[in-house]
């Protein structure tokens, strides 16, 4: 997509759509009366009768009917905000394209005029074209591919093109295609995305200056001792896979950070076997190491000094003959214990290999993405990932990238008193809790597993997959996390 900038008016602007936001109660701002004049007063007709008010998330579609160089025009409601969000101007570029889409423009004008930060503005914009634009049609065989939008036209009288805008515009576009990765790595079948195929995946994709990729097989596994990864795997065909990303920035590394995803490729939970409804949706139970895989792939092209480890255990969970049982008893590399009582509660076993091995590095930070409880989605529903840390600036940075990147997250207590819930009789702990606040106990087991280093675990369950379809994303994987983990590295 060609994005461009434009010092021209609104009745002159030729476009196949032609885009107009709107704040709320301010139908008598100047472009809609110039517009209006042109449209020969149908336009404020229009509005009256459909009863238009610019409200957020509101939108009205007119053809232009060769009364203005365009052919179509698009209100947008921005609501009533003085300051509009990154997340409003987000969810109206998606808008824009959808609306495109249906009327089959590829050539949009945007008339543009923000409050606030116009960088910010223009690059949530294209941000959110480029999130609605994603399709997965490789299993259509009648695909109805939504023509791409080719060429996005900023203008206004006096509207220039800044260094600064066309740098933030470049931004967005240069990490959606870990979005993209991240989010066709979930929707592939589970039978397709299997921990062998995701270790080759992280491998073709994660290339270029400073990157290398380490994928260990069953031998290597072993040998590691990463025993919640082999004890989950058990149950399975498909050998099991840990993936290393490693980047090496050119100069001395300022930081080091380690990312860590969950890779359970395929849920059925294992003996403790879920309903059959409930495993509808588990291929994306990968999500989390998709989201890392995603992220790492990027870092050639951002020119971070910031050392990164991405470390992904993949399986997938399944009740074969020799499944790993109710009562079994895993032990760490750390020495700690945990006695598997519930098979389905896998993510926080293979994670705790992971999170013992990266803390042996000794990274000043650890983040773990994973879609690691029900629970989770319970308290913060489909659209809020639960952030725990053991370190509050840490959250707090980490809550301000997702509230720029309009991934919402929303921070969850570490709760020590639960800890007794987590208590076994044979072991250290065991990987279930009570029967109430199973987002906390799984982070508490988490926990036991970082030591002192700061870290910050997203559960990303909810906000992972769109059971539907969305404003920001069609139904499936949306890549949640990719880019306020990048933000985020880019912060430091
Ligand atoms: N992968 C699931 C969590 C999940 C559920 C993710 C729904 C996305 C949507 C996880 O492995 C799981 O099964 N968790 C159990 C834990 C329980 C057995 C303690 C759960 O949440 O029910
Ligand atoms: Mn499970
Ligand atoms: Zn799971």
């Amino acid at each position: 997509m060609e994005t461009r900038f434009r010092d021209i008016g609104v009745e002159a602007i030729r476009a196949e759509l032609l885009v107009v936001p709107v704040q709320e109660k301010k139908l008598e701002d100047a472009p809609l009366r110039a517009l209006d004049r042109r449209l020969r007063g149908k336009l404020s007709e229009r509005i009256q009768k459909s009863k238009f008010t610019g409200a957020e998330g509101s939108a009205l579609l007119y053809p232009a009917s060769g009364l203005l160089p365009s052919s179509h025009l698009l209100l947008l409601g921005m609501g009533s905000a003085d300051d509009i969000e990154s997340d409003v101007w987000r969810k109206a570029g998606a808008r824009a394209r959808r609306e495109a889409a249906g009327v089959g423009a590829a050539d949009i004008a945007l008339f543009f005029a923000p409050g606030g930060s116009p960088e910010q503005a223009a690059a949530a914009i294209v941000e959110g074209m480029l999130l609605a634009s994603y399709q997965f049609n490789k299993y259509r065989s009648n695909s109805k591919v939504s023509e791409a939008v080719k060429n996005l036209t900023f203008f206004r009288p006096g509207l220039m093109r800044t260094p600064a805008m066309e740098k933030s515009i470049a931004m967005v576009q240069r990490i959606m295609p870990g979005v993209y990765l991240a989010r066709d790595l979930i929707n592939e079948p589970p039978s397709v995305t299997t921990a062998r195929f995701l270790g080759e995946q992280a491998r073709r994709h994660c290339r270029g200056l400073g990157l290398s990729v380490e994928v260990w097989g069953k031998q290597k596994i072993t040998a590691m001792k990463l025993n919640g990864l082999l004890a989950v795997n058990r149950g399975s065909q498909e050998e099991p896979r840990f993936i290393k990303i490693h980047y090496r920035p050119s100069g001395k590394p300022r930081k080091k950070v380690a990312l860590i995803g969950k890779g359970i490729t395929f849920d059925s939970g294992g003996l403790s076997l879920k309903p059959s409804k409930s495993m509808e949706t588990m291929k994306l139970d990968m999500s989390g190491g998709a989201a890392v895989i995603g992220a790492m792939s990027l870092l050639p092209h951002l020119g971070l000094d910031i050392e990164v480890t991405g470390y992904i255990p993949t399986t997938d969970n399944l009740p074969g003959a020799n499944a790993q049982k109710p009562g079994d008893v895993i032990r760490y590399l750390n020495g700690k214990t945990i006695e598997v009582l519930n098979t389905d509660a896998e993510g926080r076993l293979i994670l705790a290999d992971a999170l013992a091995l990266a803390a042996q590095q000794k990274p000043d930070t650890m983040i773990n993405l994973a879609t690691l409880t029900g629970a989770c989605m319970v308290a913060l529903g489909s659209e809020v990932g639960g952030l725990f840390s053991n370190n509050q600036p840490l959250a707090d940075q980490l809550l301000r990238c997702a509230r720029d990147t309009g991934e919402k997250l929303w921070q969850l207590p570490l709760v020590k008193e639960y800890r007794e819930l987590i208590k076994s009789s044979v072991a250290d702990m065991k990987n279930i809790g009570g029967s109430h606040g199973g987002a906390i106990t799984a982070a508490l087991i988490l926990q036991e597993f970082v030591g002192d280093i700061p870290w910050a675990h997203l559960d990303i369950a909810g906000p992972a997959f769109a059971e539907s379809d969305t404003a920001l994303c069609n139904k499936g994987g949306t890549g949640f996390g990719v880019r306020t983990v990048l933000k985020f590295l880019s912060t430091l």
